[in-house]
């Protein structure tokens, strides 16, 4: 088979290109052992009710408009049912399931995570502007999948 030179240029430049991507993927999970952000804490998706702090999911005041808020995920639905902060708080957001993978969204806010079991997903936003945010699941975790849903009154 004939390949032209510059046909031949062109792979080589694919091939290098995309070996030094994975070299650089690699490094950075490898040496600077790099996981995704959103799941940096193990728990025991059996053992939730009892492990602190998700026995007892809901709002914590950590200071002066600054929140962390712990979340069970669970089909089909998220504990708390409802948060309510007043408007300019940061919220961090701390969420596990006990069951299957779900999602964690605020539209419009930039919210969204991915909920596995095992893992304790996190995310933080500043809630600038009051009103009441949908939170939902974005994941599809099964047939009441568009059932869940929460509340973030943001007063
Ligand atoms: Cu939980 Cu979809």
């Amino acid at each position: 088979m004939h390949i032209y030179k510059l046909e031949r240029i062109w792979i080589t430049a694919g091939v290098a290109m995309l070996a030094f991507f994975l070299a650089v993927l690699a490094t950075a999970a490898i040496v600077d052992g790099y996981v995704p952000n959103s799941r940096i804490q193990t728990i025991d998706p059996a053992k939730i009710s009892e492990t602190p702090p998700f026995d007892h999911p809901g709002l914590r005041k950590t200071g002066d408009k600054a929140y962390e808020a712990y979340y069970v995920a669970q089909i089909f639905q998220f504990t708390p049912r409802k948060l309510t902060i007043p408007v300019g708080s940061r919220v961090t957001f701390y969420i596990t399931s006990a069951d299957v993978e779900h999602g964690f969204s605020i539209p419009e806010t930039g919210v969204n995570a991915m909920v596995t079991p095992g893992w304790v997903s996190s995310v933080s936003h500043t809630f600038k502007s009051a009103g009441k945010y949908l939170l939902i699941c974005n994941e599809y975790c099964g047939g009441g999948h568009q059932l869940m849903a929460s509340e973030v009154d943001v007063q």
